[in-house]
């Protein structure tokens, strides 16, 4: 099996620091980071480091290298660039490479440390993993985790501390990106109405949509329609890029309140499964009673 992870950092203490990792010292950061490898990877399973492996002279990189289990791979980041060069601790490595494109079973993966804003086969679902952005999200980063599904970042603070497959990679970054203390961070704390690239208004957080500005007839419609086929999550648009705020049953709850009955347009019926719309009935018949008991 494949495995993915970049930027470990063995033996850089300030890195803990960087990215407020949960740990007391690099010596424990070392420990665990090791132990969680070996709890995952088999001896003949394949990792791939997505760059910045280590801090320090190429013999530390021998030394972690030793310690953990697997066939190791490579792609270069700009910590790696002396182990790279130096063929002992090259000799570790089954490959070693700028950017690297595999199969991982049916899927094509390209990988680099660098974020490619485009990569070979984007248009035919290839996905591209890569790190250095550790857990930051400032500049365009955050536009990019947003919009680019089929990006993955490798990095230890986003999985856990520990080398994970593709499906557990994916797994991990849709729970980076959706990450709500941080969205609220981000959004929830903004004064006033906010509004969505298509027309709408919202509220963030607490009155989602304001009762004179943004709950016409339809935008409710508009949002759920757009976003049903989703799940029952609701996404939103927020100053151009695109998030989760709050759980379907959330903002059907606040649209109640705003006299919002979740009728759906006959030509928008189509849209949403029998499920989502027996959750609909359901929930507007649970809703009615408990605001007829209030
Ligand atoms: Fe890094």
């Amino acid at each position: 099996m494949n495995y993915y992870i970049a930027d470990l950092h063995f033996g850089h203490e300030e890195v803990i620091r960087m990215d407020g990792r949960p740990f007391g010292s690099r010596e424990e950061m070392d420990r665990c980071m090791i132990s969680r490898w070996n709890e995952s990877v088999r001896p003949d399973d394949d990792v791939y480091i997505v760059g910045d492996f280590c801090i320090g002279a190429p013999r530390h990189a021998m030394e972690y290298l030793g310690r953990l289990n697997g066939r190791k791979h490579l792609v270069v980041g700009h910590h790696d660039r002396n182990i790279a060069e130096d063929p002992q601790v090259r000799a570790e490595f089954v490959s070693v490479g700028q950017i690297m494109e595999i199969r991982d079973a049916d899927e094509t993966v390209v990988l680099c440390h660098y974020p490619l804003v485009q990569w070979n086969q984007y248009f035919r679902g290839a996905w591209h993993i890569h790190g250095h952005v550790h857990n930051r999200r400032n500049g365009g980063y955050d536009y990019f985790l947003q919009n680019e599904e089929r990006a993955l970042n490798a990095g230890c603070m986003v999985n856990h501390y520990r080398p994970v497959p593709l499906a557990q990679l994916r797994k991990n970054n849709r729970e980076f990106r959706e990450d709500r203390a941080y969205l609220w961070e981000r959004y929830g704390k903004r004064r006033g109405p906010v509004e969505l690239e298509n027309g709408t208004w919202i509220l963030p957080e607490t009155n989602l949509f304001t009762g004179e500005k943004t709950m016409e007839k339809g935008d409710a419609h508009f949002i759920l329609s757009e976003y049903c086929g989703k799940g029952l999550v609701y996404h939103f648009h927020c100053c151009g890029i695109k998030t989760r705020g709050y759980t379907f049953e959330e903002v059907l709850r606040t649209a109640f309140d705003f006299g919002e009955d979740f009728r759906i347009e006959e030509e928008d019926l189509r849209e949403y499964s029998a499920q989502e719309l027996d959750f609909l009935e359901g929930l507007k018949e649970r809703l009615r009673k408990e605001r007829a008991g209030a």
